[in-house]
């Protein structure tokens, strides 16, 4: 099967937890060992929000300020890739073509950030319908997809099938 996992930042870096990224990095090790090609996308989290609080202080523009929180998200996307080894690409892939091209090698994606005015949600889902993935998996705090954000709207209602 081919699986696209996103790990959000609220999971990896809202604080940065590294026993909970490492233990990631062991499911992905089991599920690639199991056979499956594997992609995994990673949020910025805080640090990414952090940034974009800088840029704006700083007076710069939408672009620049989503820029700077695809580096975060690359950052964490690096940090990633080192900790799983040999079984991943060599480098962060920052273009749909890079994906392709490293599961072409048998090695496991890992991926930030992708183009200002997305989130990693979407590059999660763009990279999903370039590799035809059979499966999106989306790790996040809440438990599950819900009509808007559970944590700001108490009336969001949860999808159980989209
Ligand atoms: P993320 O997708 O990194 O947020 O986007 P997150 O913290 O992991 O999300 P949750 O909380 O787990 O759901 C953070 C910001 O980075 C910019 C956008 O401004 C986005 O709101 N971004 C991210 C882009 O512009 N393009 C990308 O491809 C990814």
């Amino acid at each position: 099967m081919r699986i696209v996992v996103r790990i959000g930042g609220s999971v990896v870096a809202n604080p940065i937890n590294t026993d909970l990224m490492a233990k990631y990095a062991d499911v992905i090790k089991t599920i690639k060992a199991q056979g499956h090609e594997v992609v995994v996308v990673l949020g910025g989290g805080s640090l990414a929000r952090e940034f974009i609080g800088l840029a704006k202080k700083l007076e710069l523009d939408m672009n620049a300020q989503d820029e700077v929180a695809i580096s975060c998200s690359r950052l964490f996307a690096q940090l990633f890739l080192k900790k799983l080894g040999d079984i991943a690409c060599s480098k962060v892939a920052v273009a749909l073509n890079e994906a392709e091209q490293c599961l072409r090698e048998d090695k496991v994606v890992v991926m930030g950030g992708l183009r200002p005015g997305i989130t990693t949600d979407t590059v999660a889902t763009l990279v999903a319908e370039r590799v035809h993935a059979d499966l999106l998996v989306k790790g996040t705090d809440q438990d599950g997809v819900y009509s808007k954000d559970p944590r700001k709207h108490p009336d969001a209602v949860k999808l159980d099938r989209i």
